[in-house]
């Protein structure tokens, strides 16, 4: 049996998934005709009290389409530190948009309305222009930390004041409001955009939906074509986020339950330290002196189970779909000799 907890990417379609995919009705999205990535946008839009939708290849493309429709070159954006648009899209963010990022220290990922506010700058010829504020929901190098509403509501606040857009790369966004409990609409109103993967916890083999504005989405649907994600018969694969937010939101409880059963194990080891505070999926660790990071996947590895080192003798499990009850007792046995 070969356990992958490496990221909730490496999940593969179900039987269910497959099926549904293979009868998906198609055309040539280009020329808006695919009525599979029509009926996902709309889906995706409704669910967030959004007008408009784009669907894309990645969740990289949506973050950078937004970045790129919210600002102009030479502007600032403000993100976390931690940020997966900052740290892990290839410096799309300076690539693609002449845009340059200031970090904020949050904490785990997240960011409070006081510290973007002791952030921002007055205006001056000499300066950038701030012109977008991202948020990450849930926070993946965070740990899977998630925002609570109301504490975006005060972001969102001090976005208007300073007239500046809001984007949630909400790539797992599902997982948060799993825990939260709230209305995907309500995040809906606080946010300008919101990205949405469906090729992470969800389950789907690929793509991402981009949320906004009728105005601001047909500026995307440009940049997904000039960025060469204009797809055509690309309905087989929208099919697939169809049936994931048909079928596999509900169970993301059980993966969020599965890491914090892993997490406790891994707190009693003694070398185990600085574990972030699990609240969702992600599991992110580190090791002390006593147990280096090589030697502790190289164990795990002799048991087929696959998890990520991420420097620093730091470690990341990620649980998903494709990890059940059975692979969680094969984990605990393994974890248990270690
Ligand atoms: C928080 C977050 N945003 C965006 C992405 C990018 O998604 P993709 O791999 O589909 O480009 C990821 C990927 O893991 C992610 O974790």
């Amino acid at each position: 049996m070969n356990i992958d907890l490496r990221s909730d990417t490496v999940t593969r379609p179900t039987p269910g998934m497959l099926k549904f995919m293979f009868n998906a009705k198609v055309g040539d999205d280009v020329f808006h005709e695919d009525p599979s990535i029509n009926e996902l946008e709309k889906k995706a839009a409704s669910i967030f009290g959004k007008a408009a939708g784009i669907y894309c290849p990645s969740g990289t493309m949506t973050n950078q389409a937004a970045i790129k429709v919210h600002t102009q070159p030479g502007d600032e954006l403000l993100c976390d530190v931690t940020a997966h648009v900052y740290n892990y899209e290839g410096g799309g963010i300076a690539f693609n948009s002449g845009v340059q990022s200031k970090l904020i220290h949050g904490d785990n990922g997240r960011f409070t309305a006081k510290q973007l506010e002791a952030s921002l700058h007055p205006y001056a010829d000499w300066l950038p222009r701030t012109s977008l504020v991202t948020i990450e929901n849930t926070s993946n190098r965070g740990g899977g930390t998630y925002y609570q509403l109301k504490n975006v509501k005060e972001i969102a606040a001090v976005c208007k004041k300073n007239n500046l857009a809001l984007h949630m790369d909400g790539a797992r966004i599902f997982n948060a409001l799993t825990e939260t409990g709230e209305s995907p609409k309500e995040w809906g109103k606080v946010c300008d955009s919101i990205s949405v993967c469906f090729s992470k916890g969800l389950g789907a083999p690929v793509g991402s939906v981009l949320l906004g504005s009728e105005e601001f989405i047909a500026k995307a649907r440009r940049v997904r074509k000039l960025f060469g994600g204009g797809m055509r018969q690309g309905g087989y694969l929208a099919a697939a986020c169809i049936y994931a937010l048909d079928n596999n939101i509900k169970r993301l409880k059980d993966d969020h339950q599965r890491a914090k059963h892993i997490a406790k194990i891994l707190q009693s080891k003694t070398y185990v330290t600085n574990m972030l505070p699990v609240e969702t999926n992600i599991i992110i660790f580190s090791l002390d002196a006593s147990m280096s990071a090589e030697k502790f996947t190289g164990a795990l590895k002799k048991d087929n189970i696959l998890i990520s080192m991420i420097g620093n003798n730091a470690l990341r499990i990620v649980t998903h779909l494709d990890f059940n009850d059975k692979m969680l007792k094969v984990v605990e046995k393994a974890l248990k000799k270690l």
